[in-house]
């Protein structure tokens, strides 16, 4: 993160906050275009991250919406994605969910169960209105991914076999529906251009299994993806420069594209998480005799849904220091700890660092994608940090998450 920038916002603004950089998210978004086969859809998954300046962001580069909830559709609407541009999916569909995605416009649908179509079925005849539905498929054949959601036992989608059993087709192609294509999630962090190459494959031989069992023509198939990117530290990402050939390969010797059926991918982390820094300030730094606390004022209520659910390693974590030029300066090892009454508050052990020391501004890279809404925001009842997007040195928009109770009146 650009010090200057950093310390202009925390000037203005206070800490903590989140900086997104749009620049960055268009750039990601132009990248994967071309990572891609020519002609293939990108759906944003809003669960990376909903605020709206880094949903218009991807929205204007090019991309669909891929929603799973009212949240995630009212924040893709202030983003300007239109009902035609959506994606709704998810397992546990309530009702209530999809009838505001309907009255949103949206017509197309990933489907998870049989209770899933079922009940998109009757509000089908409800509203005399045809929906389009992608079936969410659990291949039978295990993925290359890192945290895998298919290929396993999962709440994910139709296990395979259920889909090529020849009871399902009368419990499938339900009138009301237009079954279009197929949906497959393997897991996210998959480690590179090799593992979602064969991904794709495996997605397009099971597309073509669970079309030739129930005799429908798929015309979308929504590949996935689980594109990576380094998360809360300055790893070296992906390098994706052969995708765009292997995969076009792999596509085009398909007979689904061979009869004219459109490739689509789901991206979240990829396409921001590049762009977000976590901004905050040393509030003391408490040396023990035996070990460092650096005690920040930003913890894993801002940042750590995904280390408090152990998916993020808390040795991992690159700080930056945006207050002074440390680097010639000793690491010392140090636990970086938040203001929460616990000590499960810690976003990294043994973290070696030069010594920061009390008012020092840190950033923490990487964390537009799986921040502040992966956080256990209303632990301590703290205020959301600000999210301030920018682009070329210029603050553009800046929101912040709602917290609190509000009185309910039923
Ligand atoms: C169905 C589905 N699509 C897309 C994504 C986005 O994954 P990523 O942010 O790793 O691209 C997820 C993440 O869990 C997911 O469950």
């Amino acid at each position: 993160m650009d010090a200057a920038l950093a310390q202009t916002l925390a000037t203005r603004h206070g800490t903590p906050f989140y900086a997104y950089d749009l620049g960055v998210v268009k750039d990601r978004a132009q990248q994967l275009f071309l990572a891609l086969p020519s002609g293939a859809s990108i759906c944003y998954s809003f669960k990376a991250n909903p605020m709206p300046a880094i949903a218009s962001a991807v929205r204007e580069a090019g991309c669909r919406a891929e929603i799973t909830s009212q949240g995630e559709l009212a924040a893709a609407q202030v983003a300007g994605f239109t009902g035609a541009q959506m994606l709704f999916g998810g397992p546990g569909k309530t009702r209530e969910e999809i009838i505001t995605a309907i009255q949103a416009g949206i017509r197309l649908f990933s489907c998870e169960s049989f209770r899933d179509l079922a009940l998109l079925a009757s509000l089908a005849a409800a509203e005399k209105i045809t929906f389009q539905v992608l079936l969410r498929v659990n291949p039978a054949e295990a993925p290359d991914a890192r945290l895998a959601m298919s290929g396993v036992e999962s709440q994910f989608g139709f296990e395979e076999s259920l889909l090529t059993d020849p009871a399902a087709r009368q419990r499938v192609l339900l009138p009301g529906l237009d079954v279009c294509g197929i949906h497959i999630y393997f897991g996210t962090q998959v480690a590179g251009v090799d593992a979602v190459v064969a991904n794709t494959r495996r997605a397009i031989a099971a597309a073509e299994r669970v079309q030739a069992a129930l005799g429908f023509e798929c015309r979308i198939l929504n590949a996935g993806g689980g594109f990576p990117w380094p998360y809360a530290n300055d790893h070296t990402p992906p390098d994706l420069s052969d995708l765009r050939e292997k995969l076009t390969t792999v596509w085009q010797s398909s007979p689904l594209a061979q009869a004219g059926a459109q490739i689509w991918f789901e991206s979240g982390r990829y396409l921001c998480a590049g762009s977000g820094w976590l901004v905050a300030q040393v509030l003391e730094a408490k040396a023990l005799a035996n070990k460092t606390f650096i005690i920040l004022d930003t913890g894993i209520h801002h940042l750590g849904g995904m280390a408090g659910l152990g998916r993020v390693p808390r040795g991992a974590v690159t700080v930056q220091n945006l207050s002074r030029d440390v680097s010639g300066e000793p690491p010392i090892s140090v636990d970086l700890v938040g203001p929460l009454c616990t000590p499960l508050d810690c976003l990294a052990r043994g973290l070696k660092i030069p010594p920061v020391t009390e008012g020092d501004l840190i950033g923490i890279p990487n964390v537009g994608a799986y921040g502040i809404t992966a956080s256990l925001l209303g632990f301590l009842s703290h205020p959301p940090p600000l999210e301030i997007a920018h682009e070329n040195g210029q603050e553009r928009e800046i929101w912040r998450l709602r917290y609190g109770h509000e009185r309910h009146s039923s």
